[in-house]
């Protein structure tokens, strides 16, 4: 694994410190055609504007910038959701940390007999819950629940919301975006064994999330670094790359279960995707685990 992680935990399970980060995130979606207005918020148009320079100045020296790799994985994992309700019957979903992300409502929209359950902390679930009432987006289909991700037992904790969520005789696929590298991967583990385990018991299922591999090679290892100590600081949370490569990522979730796994490059979906192109390498990958 790879030693650039900070310490190991004691981790708070409250991590509210944390979600700030989904206005920005949010402000992404809906510049970039992806949201409805109602996930528009004035901090998040603030954050937006306040890192333009930075991000003009990334995409003209490192040949990408944030917005290009939220792009990539957010296109990414649409496209791999689509694959699962159009090829292989899939026909619910819960996606973990939703915060403003619109892909509820994209979804639901475009078919209607899926459910869909959002889940995020208590106070951003019930953010989202208003919004989608807003939008005139809720139905027994669709709802956002407060979740934990840390959380072992009670409501909050996964197990609980799959069980009063969910069909437990069809597979479920599980999304969690911008939530992992908020966490050593420790913590993370913990989370990730869980879920598996959960998923295992029912009727099986699939796991996406976003990954930053820290690839020491890359020429963006130095600017990650930095991206890493910044964002730990204003989100109070730790931070971290848990992977030196795609081999290192991918063995580590066979290692706990999930078969087969695979790790998607945004570049090999250029072609297919609407998503902007990075000069070099990506920064992002979608891991892909099966139960
Ligand atoms: C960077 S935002 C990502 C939001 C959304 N997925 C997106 O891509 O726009 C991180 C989200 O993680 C949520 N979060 C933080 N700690 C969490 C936890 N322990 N369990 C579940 N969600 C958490 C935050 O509230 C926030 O909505």
């Amino acid at each position: 694994m790879s030693n650039d992680s900070l310490p190991s935990p004691d981790a708070s399970p409250d991590t509210s410190s944390i979600s700030f980060t989904a206005l920005y995130t949010g402000h992404v979606w809906a510049a970039n055609g992806l949201s409805a207005p109602a996930f528009r918020t004035r901090m998040g148009s603030f954050y937006y504007h306040a890192l333009a320079p930075f991000e003009y100045i990334g995409g003209k020296i490192a040949g990408g910038n944030i917005r290009t790799f939220l792009l990539q994985r957010h296109y990414l994992i649409d496209h791999l959701v689509t694959r699962a309700i159009e090829e292989e019957g899939v026909t619910q979903v819960l996606e973990i940390a939703c915060g403003l992300s619109p892909r509820g409502c994209r979804f639901t929209a475009k078919y209607p007999q899926l459910k869909y359950i959002e889940a995020d902390l208590p106070e951003m679930a019930d953010r989202k819950q208003k919004l989608l009432a807003q939008a005139d987006a809720l139905s027994p289909l669709h709802q956002a629940v407060a979740l934990n991700a840390l959380a072992t037992e009670g409501p909050e904790s996964v197990e609980s919301v799959i069980r009063e969520s969910f069909d437990a005789d069809k597979p479920l696929l599980v999304i969690t975006e911008g939530l992992v590298n908020y966490f050593d991967l420790e913590s993370i583990n913990h989370f990730w064994v869980r879920l598996r385990a959960t998923l295992a018991a029912n009727g099986g299922g699939m796991y996406l999330t976003d990954n930053y591999p820290l690839l020491h090679d890359h020429p963006f290892y130095r600017t990650m670094k930095v991206l890493r100590g910044m964002l730990g600081t204003v989100s109070r949370s730790r931070v971290s790359f848990h992977f030196g490569s795609d081999a290192e990522a991918q063995a580590h979730f066979e290692a706990q279960g999930f078969a087969p796994v695979t790790v998607h490059n945004p570049k090999d979906y250029y072609d297919l995707l609407p998503m902007p192109r990075s000069r070099g390498n990506p920064f992002v990958r979608v891991i892909e685990g099966r139960v």
